[in-house]
């Protein structure tokens, strides 16, 4: 399948826009600001390095970005419109606004020019574009020879007793207090396409597939998320 999004998707994060962050930090016990540092301390920037984030949604990765490397330059992009909206104000309110621009694109056609970045960063985006090969080779195009990927994603527990009473929490309950506070049905969705996603093993072959190196994945939080990270080959 080629040039494909999840047709649903845009709309759904334009309408729980106002919710998101709150209920982020909510469904996941404020773990989601821990994965994000990891994964930004993941990238090995070099000093004024140029990082490109997509599905930046409001702008969590590339402020985090910013406070791990102040002289970082950070491009976001979105196709949520409500999303970067709420992300540039965030960005003006903590005066980062010099080092970080946020502007709509499809994460399947970055408007930019190969070889442009020293990092690429995607956080719980890639489970929301059907078309993984495409985003990756769109990821890969932009990066500069040895740059670094990091994809953070939601994940589920490996079997065992723990997996269980997570997947009661995470099919039954996140539901019941996502649709509390957001009329959406996104809260239902989010479980459905996690349980979809592939393993971790899985997801990492499809990275290195497409040309990557140094493939490796890390489980947080007893496996409920997981970082990729992989390099851009550099130059023979
Ligand atoms: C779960 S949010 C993650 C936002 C942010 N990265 C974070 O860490 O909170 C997923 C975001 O991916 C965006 N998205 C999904 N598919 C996309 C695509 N094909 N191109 C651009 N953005 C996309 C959605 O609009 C949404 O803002």
């Amino acid at each position: 399948m080629k040039n494909k999004e999840i047709p649903f998707v845009q709309s759904m994060f334009d309408a729980i826009a106002p919710r998101y962050d709150f209920l982020n930090r909510l469904l996941s016990l404020r773990q989601d600001t821990l994965w994000r540092r990891r994964a930004v301390r993941s990238l090995q920037l070099p000093e004024k390095g140029r990082v490109l984030d997509v599905a930046c949604g409001t702008g969590d990765v590339a402020m985090e970005v910013i406070r791990q490397h102040p002289r970082a330059w950070v491009t976001g992009v979105d196709f949520s419109e409500k999303m970067l909206e709420i992300g540039r104000e965030k960005i003006r309110v903590c005066g980062m606004g010099a080092s970080i621009e946020l502007k709509p694109a499809n994460a399947l056609h970055l408007p930019f020019e190969e070889n442009s970045f020293d990092a690429i960063t995607i956080a719980f985006g890639i489970r929301n574009i059907q078309d993984r090969e495409k985003a990756l080779d769109e990821f890969y195009r932009c990066l500069k020879p040895a740059g670094r990927l990091a994809v953070l994603e939601l994940a589920t527990p490996p079997e065992g007793p723990l997996r269980k009473l997570y997947l009661l929490y995470f099919k039954r309950i996140l539901p019941l207090i996502g649709g509390l506070f957001s009329s959406n049905f996104a809260y239902t969705y989010l479980p459905d396409s996690v349980m979809a996603f592939p393993g971790p093993s899985d997801f990492a072959e499809k990275i290195q597939s497409r040309g990557f190196q140094n493939v490796a994945f890390r489980p947080f939080t007893l496996g409920v998320a997981t970082l990729y990270t992989g390099q851009k080959p550099p130059i023979a």
